[in-house]
């Protein structure tokens, strides 16, 4: 049986997880958000003591790494799971999110984690979340998406959000973090953030998030009947 598989990609407090997430809702699709494996080998590099960045170090603990996903019966929410216990939570902390992108940027994590993710693709109708879903994961998505806002308006999505989980964290902190998060994810060497050339720009810094959801349902469904 052939699968459909939604690829979406864009910078970091685009809206990208939360709107995959009611899309695939609203579709009967399964919903997977790639940063959030990264964030738990970035969480399991912190628990081993081992800088994110320190490459020589962190690639000799890739093998021993048990990483899953699991969705929960109740909600369908994905949760991950770090050598049997479930970090959902623990991998959202804002310090994980720098960690993650500095462990993103090493090849041989991007290596290991990539059949991972083409194996959900290749088992389920997906729509999967990251930033080199639609250039690298599954270059032959049948929708690919690159979902976008300004950095201001992404600043203060991510700032609300981290409110609401009990986070203090001062607005100027998380434009900056935000800032240097792009720089970093789309200058690194491998498996840059870009937009895939056969990709649909949606661009939500104008649009609240049921126009957002309205907007994406609607290309979804446009590129689709194609
Ligand atoms: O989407 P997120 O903020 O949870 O992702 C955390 C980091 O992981 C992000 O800074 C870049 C990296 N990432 C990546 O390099 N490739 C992906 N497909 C998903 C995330």
């Amino acid at each position: 049986m052939n699968y459909i598989s939604i690829a979406i990609d864009g910078p970091s407090g685009a809206g990208k997880s939360t709107l995959a997430r009611q899309a695939a809702a609203a579709l009967g699709y399964l919903y997977v958000d790639t940063g959030a494996i990264y964030r738990t080998v970035a969480l399991s590099a912190v628990r081993l003591g081992i800088d994110p960045g320190d490459a020589a170090r962190l690639i000799p603990t890739l093998e021993q790494l048990d990483i899953r996903l699991e969705y929960d019966p109740g909600d369908g929410l994905q949760h991950m799971y770090l050598n049997g216990e479930d970090v959902t939570t623990q991998i959202r902390l804002h310090e994980i999110s720098q960690h993650a992108s500095r462990v993103s940027a090493i090849p041989e994590v991007r290596a290991f984690l990539l059949e991972l993710q083409r194996d959900l693709a290749r088992k389920n109708n997906v729509i999967m979340d990251g930033r080199d879903i639609g250039t690298v994961v599954l270059p032959d998505a049948d929708v690919k998406i690159f979902l976008t806002a300004s950095a201001q308006a992404r600043a203060t999505r991510r700032h609300l959000e981290l409110q609401q989980r009990g986070q203090q964290t001062d607005f100027d902190t998380v434009l900056r973090d935000i800032i240097t998060r792009d720089e970093q994810d789309s200058n690194r060497p491998v498996a840059p953030l870009r937009q895939a050339e056969d990709s649909v720009l949606l661009d939500t810094t104008e649009l609240d998030l049921d126009q957002s959801l309205d907007a994406l349902l609607t290309v979804i469904k446009k590129e689709l009947a194609q």
